[in-house]
């Protein structure tokens, strides 16, 4: 049995109390993976981001707002866990000032400065332990399988999953599963609760099974 993080969702980055950034991500991947994992009798720790979802009974679930929070949470969990899959859509940028009482509209323009968030996958990954394993997401709209490999070797991940931008808010999905040779070792699309199955078939496969294996070497 392992124990696996999950981000999932987005994030958002407040502006004022009540405008933010934020993206479409719905965390029906996440909650997928995860009801995916519990089913191989994994235990599941769910770090998300704010969505119209409810997560399976069984999983953990750490609620977050902003990418620095998602971070923080997950430098937490990580430690006591295996592995991370990182399914959430955290916002990437964030205002460079936020302003503590509500922008008021002065028929001028408004310029927003921003700031690159940090990175959760790529900051875990840059400090993970030999025994523990990352699986990160790329969601690519040209050049796919280049940029997805790219993504992989700079966030230090073990396999990627390569998606399109309908993944954002649907049901269904249709990815490849790329090790670091640039290899798919799974090319399917379906409901994201079978994708979920057969990601987490691979994952259990290639990484799982192989940590325990050099545990107990
Ligand atoms: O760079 P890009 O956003 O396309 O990378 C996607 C992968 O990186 C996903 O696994 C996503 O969860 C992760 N990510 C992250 N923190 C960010 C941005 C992306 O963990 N700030």
């Amino acid at each position: 049995m392992a124990r696996i993080l999950i981000t999932s969702g987005p994030t958002r980055q407040y502006l004022d109390p009540v405008r933010y950034l934020t993206n479409s991500s719905s965390g029906k991947m996440g909650s997928a993976l995860a009801d995916a994992a519990l089913n191989l009798g994994h235990q599941v720790v769910v770090v998300t981001g704010p969505v119209d979802l409810t997560y399976p009974s069984e999983a953990e679930v750490r609620q977050v707002l902003t990418t620095d929070e998602m971070l923080a949470t997950c430098q937490r969990e990580f430690p006591a866990c295996d592995g991370l899959i990182g399914a959430a859509a955290p916002c990437d940028y964030m205002p460079t000032s936020v302003s503590s009482q509500k922008i008021s509209k002065t028929g001028e323009s408004l310029k927003l400065e921003l700031w690159e968030t940090p990175d959760v996958v790529a900051t875990l990954g840059s400090t993970k332990r030999a025994d523990q394993w990352t699986v990160g997401f790329a969601l690519e709209t040209e050049d796919p399988h280049f940029r997805a490999i790219t993504k992989l070797e700079r966030k230090s991940c073990d396999l990627i999953v390569l998606n399109g931008p309908e993944a954002m808010t649907s049901d269904r999905n249709s990815i490849e599963l790329l090790d670091p040779q640039g290899r798919a070792l799974l090319s399917c699309e379906g409901a994201k609760i079978k994708i979920a199955k057969q990601i987490m078939d691979v994952v259990e496969r290639q990484l799982i099974e192989k940590a325990k294996c050099s545990t107990n070497a």
